[in-house]
Order: structure tokens, then sequence, then C-alpha cells
């Protein structure tokens, strides 16, 4: 076993994890965090996705030993300090951009990431970027609409579907 310490949404921890320990299992079950969701744990449905160090990885790509010292942002971490849904978060829940909401914890993860980098994105990037990020139910439309509304853009002419 080895002993990590990482900064999650704003707080140190520490742990101590195997070496084929994913970081998606620490999250999960070394420290509470279930919003990470894991969905096929073969880097195939992006459900997993969280923020190291500001950029977006699937977190069952990645080993927890290997991230000591790392900053890493959940889905836990994307809320407003009230505890109020942060701005893609609200924007997912506007636009009905969820359905069963398994995907929805790495949609909104990959989202900001997007948003951090490109912060209007069109809609042909915005589907380019989502391209790692699986859902079966939603058909993708309103993510789409979701991650337009949260850039600030109108997306009053999208047609809802
Ligand atoms: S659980 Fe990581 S990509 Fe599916
Ligand atoms: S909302 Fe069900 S998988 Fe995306």
């Amino acid at each position: 076993m080895t002993k990590v310490s990482m900064t999650v949404n704003g707080k140190a921890v520490s742990g101590e994890v195997e070496g084929r320990t994913l970081l998606a299992t620490f999250l999960r079950e070394g420290l509470g965090l279930t919003g990470t969701h894991v969905g096929c744990d073969t880097s195939q449905c992006g459900a997993c996705v969280v923020h190291v160090n500001g950029q977006a990885i699937k977190s069952c790509t990645a080993f927890a030993a290997d991230l000591d010292g790392a900053k890493v942002t959940t889905i836990e971490g994307m809320a407003n300090p009230d505890g109020s849904l942060g701005t893609v978060q609200q924007a997912f829940q506007d636009h009905h951009g969820l359905q069963c909401g398994f995907c929805t914890p790495g949609m909104v993860m990959s989202a900001a990431a997007l948003l951090a980098e490109n912060p209007k994105p069109t809609e042909a990037e915005v589907r380019h970027h989502l391209e790692g990020n699986i859902c079966r139910c939603t058909g993708y439309h309103n993510i789409v609409k979701a991650v337009l509304a949260a850039s600030g853009q109108d997306v009053g002419q999208i047609a809802a579907e």
C-alpha cells in the first residue's frame, strides 16, 4: 500500500492505496465522493471524468498512487459555495440536459473543461469535445444546448427535442 495525498475540491485528503487503485475507486470508495460514476471501467463512456490539475481526465484511466500532490475537482466541487448549482449544472437542469443522470457528472466536468479553454464554443465544437462522453438517454441535443447556454450564448433558436 502507498500513501497518497491530494487536494480534492479544495480540501486536503490522503489515504492508503494499492498500486492498481484507480482514481475513480479512490474518489468513490476512499473518499465517499460517489458523484463520479463508473460506467465502463475501460475508458469508453466518460461517466468518470474529473479534473486533475485543471485537465479533464477519465478517472478510470489513472492510478491514484500516481497523483500524489494533485489538485482534483469532482462533480461535488462544481456547486457554488452556498451549495446551489454551479453555472454548468444549472444549465443542464434548465435545458433538460439529462434524463437518468448517469452520464451527467462526466458531461458536466467535460463541459466545464471545454468552457475554461473555449468560453464561447460553437455547437460543432461542443459536439466534438463531448465525443468521449456517452449518453444512453438524451440523444445529446439538450446536453449541447445546455453547454451553449452555460457559455452565455443565446440558445433560443435551437429547438428543444
Ligand atoms: S468509467 Fe471511465 S470512461 Fe467509463
Ligand atoms: S442521461 Fe441517462 S445516460 Fe445520459
